[in-house]
């Protein structure tokens, strides 16, 4: 029966494309899983819209990859863990793993200055990231920092060009050479490291979740015995990612848009944290 489980995917789901950047980061990490994406795009963006809707979209999301028969489920959103993970957790017996923003290793970075953490409205208003914001506060200047109208940017496209006046806009009360790092809390804003690297400049380190997500997975698939096991076709032939994408959106324009996203995320994944 384990062996069954073993071989069955790993469910991924975003309000869009943001949870890509994870998947990315995923695939280094577990190169022999298959994955089943899951782009909620019909109710994108989550980080605008009350609690009680982003929970019950998230459920959703959550019932219709397990219905696929996944093995494990990544919450590749900082939005809707922060209101969901514990419904999800209650609801399905597989391991579930969420994300907040990583403010832990900007402050264990030990770097002095502000450290502002660029999230949605919603993951900022959340008990989840105040608890989050509490127990780092007397260790750090922390400056929460919404990013209303960001993940739309991301999701139709933006360029860089536009993607810099919007930065512009966000800090103009913010002063960037007291910054120390900045935190991206919201999965589509590792779509635009290097745009906001760029406008930082490169005292400033940028921090995600992305490599903490992918390793406690590994982590934790490893302790419930269900990483795949590598078959010897599979050995011959070298690493074997699989991904299925899914959307709640017109897949005719999400898929392609997933798919593009994916190779951008692969081809700036090695130098994300540089
Ligand atoms: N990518 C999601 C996150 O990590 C949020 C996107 C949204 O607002 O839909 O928070």
């Amino acid at each position: 029966m384990n062996s069954v489980k073993k071989m069955s995917p790993i469910g991924i789901f975003d309000s869009g494309v943001g949870g890509i950047s994870v998947l990315a980061e995923i695939m280094k990490w577990l190169p022999d899983e298959e994955f089943i994406y899951l782009a909620d795009s019909a109710n994108a963006p989550y980080g605008i819209k009350g609690c009680e809707c982003v929970r019950d979209l998230s459920i959703s999301a959550a019932r219709t990859l397990r219905s696929r028969g996944i093995k494990s489920l990544v919450v590749a959103c900082n939005t809707a863990t922060s209101v969901a993970i514990q419904h999800i957790r209650n609801e399905f017996n597989i391991p579930v793993i969420g994300m907040e923003p990583a403010l832990k290793p900007a402050v264990e970075a030990g770097n002095s200055g502000n450290i502002v953490v660029m999230a949605t409205p919603l993951t900022l208003r959340e008990e989840k990231f105040n608890r989050l914001f509490e127990r780092y506060n007397s260790k750090a200047e922390i400056i929460p920092l919404p990013c209303p109208g960001l993940v739309e940017m991301i999701e139709s496209g933006a360029v860089q060009g536009q993607i810099q006046n919007y930065l512009i806009n966000l800090y103009k009360d913010i002063d960037i050479s007291k910054a120390s790092s900045i935190v991206l809390g919201c999965t589509h804003y590792c779509l635009i490291k290097r745009e906001i690297s760029a406008f930082a400049g490169k005292k400033v380190l940028i921090v995600d979740g992305n490599e903490g997500t992918a390793r406690q997975l590994k982590r934790i698939l490893a302790e419930n015995n269900l990483l795949k096991e590598q078959t010897t076709f599979h050995r011959e032939l070298g690493s074997q990612n699989k991904v299925e994408f899914l959307t709640t959106g017109d897949s005719s324009v999400i898929i392609p848009m997933c798919e593009k996203f994916m190779e951008k995320a692969l081809d700036a994944n090695g130098g994300f944290n540089d």
